[in-house]
């Protein structure tokens, strides 16, 4: 036994080992429960009990020593580890986690945001699910109109009453209701219509909608105002034209095209030749929606507007399909850089 201990105590007081699996496998050779130093200790019992205080204190003696050792190589190596991370370069250029983008519909409608808040116009925001006197009767929708037709709106639980947006025309009557003219103020937000979904056209998609309501606002005004947007969006060479159209809230009402942006007006695809594209519809507020919404018509008058965001996105960046907005596909969102 004495032997035993002794050889052991000279192979332990002679390791040294630079890696962590060597000293590891010290550790089971000597001190694990099956080790040599625990099955000594086992065999403790068998010596003569003359010697048994010598060999005592020659065991306890060898399994100090294999667990000093074990210690302090487990310090040095650790220490090593930490001193080789000394070596790092840190001018080595790092991986970048990939970082996000903006949707294409948010930089164009931040956008658009950021131009009327120049004019003074405010953002209000109104409900998704909206009753049919928001959505329509007080923007002087007649009651057979075929807006309200279950083709263009989605109804929720067969409730005629309440159904999703069509447009965030129903906004501009939320902040009538509420507010004291002047009133300058734009509604960007999601809108829904019961319509097949092609390269063209979505069953969701966005829209601004704007408003100004005061004393002697005209027609003039409409036109100068559409006028600096066209030409902050989409370049200062932008030229509009104006259009006579029909929407029930507006007397008189228009829609706006501007010159191609693609081709400068010359004639392409995107405007059929034409030189144009339409990007909105627009008007002086009808006196019967003042009047619903609590204004007198007699003292104010204004003008209100609405475009579609995707329309604007997919002229501004020439996107040939709506649904590509909806995909969600990396591949498209990240060619997108955006300022704001
Ligand atoms: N609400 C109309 C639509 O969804 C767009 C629109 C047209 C809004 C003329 C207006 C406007 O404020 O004056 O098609």
């Amino acid at each position: 036994m004495k032997d035993k201990i002794k050889q052991l105590l000279d192979e332990i007081s002679v390791f040294t080992t630079e890696s962590k699996e060597e000293l590891d496998q010290f550790r089971i050779k000597y001190l694990s429960k099956k080790g040599l130093i625990p099955s000594l200790f086992g065999d403790f019992k068998n010596v003569e009990p003359e010697l048994r205080k010598e060999i005592g204190q020659a065991l306890n003696d060898l399994k100090n020593k294999a667990q000093d050792k074990l210690s302090s190589l487990t310090e040095i190596l650790d220490s090593n580890i930490q001193e080789s991370s000394g070596d790092l370069d840190l001018s080595l250029p790092v991986n970048f986690e990939e970082l996000g983008t903006r949707h294409p519909l948010s930089i164009v409608r931040n956008k658009i945001i950021e131009i009327f808040a120049r004019l003074g116009y405010n953002v209000s925001e109104g409900p998704e699910i909206e009753d049919d006197f928001h959505n329509f009767t007080a923007l002087n929708f007649p009651a057979d109109h075929p807006a309200r037709d279950m083709q263009d709106t989605f109804f929720i639980e067969k409730n005629p009453d309440i159904a999703l947006r069509t447009h965030t025309s129903s906004v501009q009557v939320r902040v009538m209701q509420s507010q004291k003219p002047p009133i300058r103020t734009i509604s960007p937000g999601r809108v829904f219509r019961n319509e097949a979904i092609s390269a063209r056209a979505h069953c969701i998609f966005h829209q601004v909608e704007g408003l100004y309501i005061n004393k002697n606002v005209s027609f003039a005004d409409l036109k100068q105002t559409l006028l600096y947007f066209a030409r902050e969006f989409f370049g200062e060479h932008t030229q509009i034209r104006l259009r006579p159209s029909y929407f029930p809230f507006t007397e008189p009402s228009a829609e706006m095209d501007i010159s191609c942006n693609i081709c400068g007006g010359k004639g392409c695809n995107i405007c059929k030749h034409s030189g144009w594209v339409e990007i909105l519809g627009c008007g002086m507020v009808d006196p019967n929606v003042l009047e619903n919404c609590g204004i007198d018509s007699k003292e104010y008058t204004g003008f209100a507007f609405g475009m579609g965001i995707e329309r604007i996105a997919m002229l501004k960046y020439q996107i040939n399909d709506i649904r590509l907005f909806f995909e969600n596909d990396k591949r498209f969102l990240k060619q997108f850089v955006s300022s704001i």
